[in-house]
C-alpha cells in the first residue's frame, strides 16, 4: 500500500514532459511561459504564494466590488465589451453560461452541427431545443469550414422564433464565417448572437485577423485567453454587450455555475495577459503572424505537404482566416495525420495541437520563436523525404442530420442501455458520436439511428477515423434510450 501510494503518476508525467523539452505547437499559448514573461519571472515560491482564496482586500469572484471588478472592467474595455467576466473553467463554462442566459427550456437555438461539446452541454443544462445548420466542408482537406450566410438564412427563416444563434469564430483550423452579416441577419429576427471564440481571444488585438464577436455586434462571446493570448490553462473570459439579454440574467447564471474558490493564479494570469495584449498585442501578434507566414511558406515548398492559408478565403463557408492556425494537409505522405502527430512526438520531440485523418494542426502564438518553427519545418522536411506512397485522400459524404425524436435534455435524463452498433438501427441515441474528420457529430442524444448511419460509422471505423463521444471507444456498442 505504502509503496503503491509513493507514486504520483500524473505529477511525474508532467515533470517528465517539462524535462523532455518538448517543442509545443499546442495550447496554452504562453508556451511554457515564454508568452507571459512577467509571470514567468516569478519564483515558484511566489507563484505558490499567489494561490490564495477570496478575502476582503483581494475581492470575491461571486460578487466582485474591488480588484476583481476593476480587472474585469479593464478586460471589458480591452475587448470593446460592456462587461467581462473571468472564467476559471474554460470557455466551456462560458458557452454553457451564454446558452443558459439566452434560452429557457423549450426555446429554440440555432447552432452549427460541428459545435464543441460545451454547446451540447449548454443545451442539456438549459433545456433549449437545438436547430442545426450544417457547416460547409472542404472536400480536398476533409474538414468542416464555416456556416454559409445562405444556409444560416434558410434555417433562420424556417425557425423565426428561435431565441439565439451560436457561431464559432474561428474554427479550430482558423476558418471564420461571415460573422457580421450573420449578426445583422439574426438581430433582424430578434435573435441574440452567441459566439464561441475558444480559438479567437487574440483576434481582438491585431487588425490582421477575422472580425471579432464584439466588433460584429454579437451579444456575447466566450473566449479562451489561455489558448492563444497568454493566460494559464482554463482561464477564459465571457464578454457581454447585449441589448437583448439582461445583464442580471448573465450574473444569475454565473452565480449558479461559478466555483466559490476561483483560482487567483488563473485570474491574475488573465489580468496580466490582458495587460500585455492591450499594451503590446499588436507588436507581439505582428511577430506571430510573421512566424506563421514564414512557416507556412516553408512547408508549402515541401511537395508532399500543403499548409492551407488565406487562399481558402472565398471558398464555401470561408469568409475569414486566422493565419496563426497552421493546418497542414499530410495525405500525400501516405500516412494519416494521427501517425504524423505520433512520429513528430516520438522522433522529433514536437507536440502538435491535434490531428485528423488527413491533417495536423500546429498553433503558432506569441510564445513561439524562429527556433521552434525551424524545428517543425525540418522535422516535416525529413518526414516528407521518407514518404513512400502518395495516397489519394478520400472524402466521406456526411449523412444529413438525423431526425430528433426527443430533446438532448430528455435523452440525458432517460434510462439508457448499451446495444451492439448493428442492433441500433431505428433506436434513439443516448450518446453523441463524432468523427474526425470532419468534426461533425454523426448522431446526438435524442436522435434516431438509421441503417445508413450505421454503414457510415462502419466505414469511418474501417478508415481509421477518430471516433469520439461514445462510452465504447471502439464503437462496437452504442448507448440508446431504453431500460436494461
Ligand atoms: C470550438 C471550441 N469551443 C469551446 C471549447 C472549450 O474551450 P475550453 O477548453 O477553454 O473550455 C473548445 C476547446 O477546445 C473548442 O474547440
Amino acid at each position: 500500500m505504502q509503496k503503491e501510494q509513493s507514486a504520483a503518476p500524473l505529477y511525474e508525467a508532467v515533470l517528465k514532459y517539462v524535462s523532455d523539452g518538448v517543442v509545443p505547437f499546442h495550447v496554452p499559448g504562453h508556451k511554457q511561459g515564454r508568452g507571459l514573461p512577467e509571470m514567468a519571472s516569478l519564483s515558484g515560491q511566489q507563484l505558490l504564494g499567489m494561490d490564495v482564496n477570496g478575502m476582503k482586500d483581494l475581492d470575491f469572484i461571486g460578487n466582485p466590488s474591488g480588484v476583481i471588478r476593476e480587472a474585469q472592467m479593464l478586460m471589458a474595455r480591452a475587448f470593446h465589451a460592456r462587461r467581462a467576466y473571468f472564467l476559471v473553467n474554460g470557455t466551456t463554462s462560458g458557452v454553457q453560461a451564454m446558452i443558459m442566459a439566452a434560452c429557457e427550456p423549450g426555446s429554440e437555438i440555432i447552432i452549427p452541427r460541428n459545435a464543441h461539446k460545451s454547446t451540447f452541454g449548454g443545451i442539456i443544462l438549459s433545456g433549449a431545443m437545438p436547430v442545426y445548420v450544417q457547416p460547409q466542408c472542404d472536400r480536398r482537406l476533409g474538414i468542416a469550414t464555416g456556416v454559409s450566410l445562405s444556409d444560416m438564412e434558410m434555417v433562420i427563416k424556417a425557425h423565426p422564433h428561435a431565441r439565439a444563434v451560436l457561431v464559432i469564430n474561428p474554427s479550430y483550423y482558423g476558418i471564420a464565417a461571415d460573422l457580421k452579416a450573420i449578426v445583422n441577419l439574426a438581430h433582424s429576427y430578434d435573435m441574440a448572437v452567441l459566439v464561441d471564440e475558444a480559438h479567437g481571444a487574440h483576434l481582438y488585438f491585431h487588425p490582421g485577423f477575422p472580425v471579432t464577436a464584439m466588433e460584429a455586434g454579437a451579444d456575447m462571446s466566450a473566449a479562451s485567453m489561455h489558448k492563444t493570448s497568454g493566460s494559464l490553462t482554463q482561464s477564459s473570459v465571457l464578454l457581454y454587450r447585449s441589448k437583448m439579454i439582461a445583464v442580471e440574467r448573465v450574473k444569475h447564471v454565473l452565480d449558479l455555475t461559478y466555483t466559490s474558490s476561483a483560482s487567483y493564479l488563473l485570474m491574475a494570469s488573465l489580468d496580466l495577459a490582458r495587460k500585455q495584449m492591450a499594451l503590446q498585442g499588436r507588436k507581439l501578434l505582428s511577430q506571430t503572424l510573421q512566424l506563421a507566414r514564414g512557416a507556412r511558406d516553408s512547408i508549402n515548398r515541401i511537395a508532399e505537404l500543403y499548409a492551407f492559408g488565406p487562399e481558402m478565403l472565398g471558398k464555401p463557408g470561408c469568409y475569414g482566416f486566422d493565419e496563426t492556425k497552421l493546418g497542414i494537409h499530410v495525405a500525400a505522405l501516405g500516412i494519416s495525420g494521427y501517425q504524423v502527430e505520433d512520429t513528430l512526438r516520438k522522433r522529433f520531440n514536437i507536440q502538435v495541437e491535434m490531428s485528423d485523418l488527413h491533417n495536423i494542426l500546429a498553433i503558432v502564438t506569441i510564445g513561439d520563436n524562429e527556433l521552434q518553427v525551424r524545428q517543425l519545418v525540418e522535422a516535416l522536411t525529413q518526414l516528407a523525404s521518407e514518404a513512400k506512397h502518395k495516397n489519394s485522400p478520400f472524402y466521406f459524404e456526411i449523412p444529413p442530420p438525423p431526425e430528433m425524436i426527443v430533446s438532448p435534455r430528455d435523452a440525458f435524463y432517460s434510462p439508457t442501455k448499451s446495444v451492439s452498433l448493428q442492433a441500433a438501427d431505428g433506436e434513439i441515441a443516448a450518446e453523441m458520436l463524432m468523427a474526425y474528420p470532419p468534426g461533425i457529430p454523426v448522431v446526438l442524444p435524442g436522435e434516431r439511428i438509421t441503417a445508413n448511419m450505421i454503414d457510415y460509422i462502419e466505414l469511418l471505423k474501417q478508415q481509421g477515423c477518430a471516433l469520439q463521444g461514445t462510452a465504447d471507444p471502439k464503437v462496437n456498442c452504442i448507448r440508446i434510450l431504453g431500460s436494461q
